[in-house]
């Protein structure tokens, strides 16, 4: 990814954030989602008072991009804003960026390869690759589901 996309990546991740729904966390997600056709969706965390049905940043991105009809994901990139409160209260043991959880890194899996995966929380960015943070996702190609 060239410097300029990771840059509009980060800016819409980050402008994502503005719409999230973090009542009970409190923690603001926002992803960007870069598909093989030059698109970018993104999306914001949505928390719901039955805590188990919140659905992550990352989740939303990939559906409207996937909604919207496209199949292959090139990058991902994530925005969190930790609330000013919290960070001066718990400093040393807040993470500073925040990874994907599994069930994000699962779906991205879907639909790439090895996408490059961007962290930032404005003041520090951290690229990885999907390989890294998820080196044996599942995968539903063993033999037997294709045989008959
Ligand atoms: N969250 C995300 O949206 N993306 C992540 O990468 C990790 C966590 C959200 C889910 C929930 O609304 C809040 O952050 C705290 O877990």
């Amino acid at each position: 990814m060239t410097r300029s996309t990771q840059a509009r990546m980060l800016r819409e991740a980050r402008a994502a954030v503005k719409n999230a729904y973090a009542p009970f966390s409190k923690l603001k997600v926002g992803a960007a989602v870069l598909t093989a056709n030059g698109h970018v969706y993104s999306g914001c965390n949505v928390e719901n008072s039955s805590y188990g049905l919140t659905v992550c940043a990352e989740r939303i991105a990939v559906f409207k991009a996937v909604s919207a009809g496209e199949r292959e994901i090139k990058a991902v990139a994530v925005f969190a804003s930790f609330p000013q409160s919290t960070i001066d209260k718990r400093q040393s043991k807040m993470p500073q960026l925040t990874p994907p959880c599994g069930a994000c890194l699962q779906v991205i899996a879907e639909f790439s390869e090895n996408a490059e995966i961007v962290l930032s929380n404005g003041r520090s960015t951290k690229t990885y690759r999907l390989r890294e943070l998820l080196p044996l996702g599942f995968r539903l190609d063993h033999p037997a589901c294709h045989s008959g």
